[in-house]
């Protein structure tokens, strides 16, 4: 996988920002479907041409209130050209998702946070994708502080061959990117 990455210090939305605004670059129309999204704080700095942003908690900006995982299956991609996941930890399940549902344009730019330390669970999803729930169980935190390169792994396996990122290490590894539907 090519791996373009750039390391930085600078606080977390400003870099947000920046990746979203490169991964949209060359996009005529922008049509944004934000799966995790909070106050909107991130596409209200970035000039758009269709957003609809869901979030969990109530009031918290314009969205669809609701558990994302309880309405994605019935959202239809097709209608969008740029997905944001800019969820807690990571979400592999959603990624599983997206990258094997059929209406998924080729060129959606998915944008993707990815966070771990040693004690971030990975989600149950990678572990069977990569067979290792036994050892997991073992020794987690072994696995946890990986859960990255899994995640890159994993994108991998879904045919993702190549991806933009922002690199931040404090008490957490996080990874602000996005990557290009094939
Ligand atoms: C990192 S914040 C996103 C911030 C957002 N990008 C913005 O610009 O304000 C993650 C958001 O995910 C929401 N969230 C957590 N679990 C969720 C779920 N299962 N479904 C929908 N939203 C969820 C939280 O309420 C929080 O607002």
């Amino acid at each position: 996988m090519s791996r373009q990455s750039t390391k930085t210090d600078n606080k977390s939305i400003a870099n947000k920002i920046f990746i979203r605004k490169e991964a949209i670059k060359n996009l005529k129309e922008v049509k944004v479907l934000d799966l995790f999204a909070g106050r909107n704080v991130l596409w209200n700095n970035i000039k758009t041409d269709k957003y609809f942003g869901i979030d969990i908690q109530e009031n918290k900006g314009k969205n669809l209130n609701a558990d994302t995982r309880d309405v994605f299956d019935n959202i239809d991609l097709s209608q969008f050209n740029v997905i944001d996941c800019d969820s807690y930890g990571i979400a592999f399940d959603l990624y599983k998702k997206l990258l094997t549902r059929n209406e998924l344009q080729k060129g959606t730019r998915i944008i993707y946070t990815a966070i771990t330390n040693e004690f971030t669970k990975i989600q149950n999803v990678a572990k069977q994708e990569f067979n290792f729930k036994h050892f997991y169980d073992k020794a987690p935190s072994l696995f946890n502080a990986r859960a990255i390169e899994f995640f890159y792994e994993f994108l991998s396996k879904y045919g993702i061959s190549e991806v933009n990122y922002y690199a931040i290490r404090d008490n957490f590894d996080k990874h602000y990117g996005y990557f290009i539907a094939i």
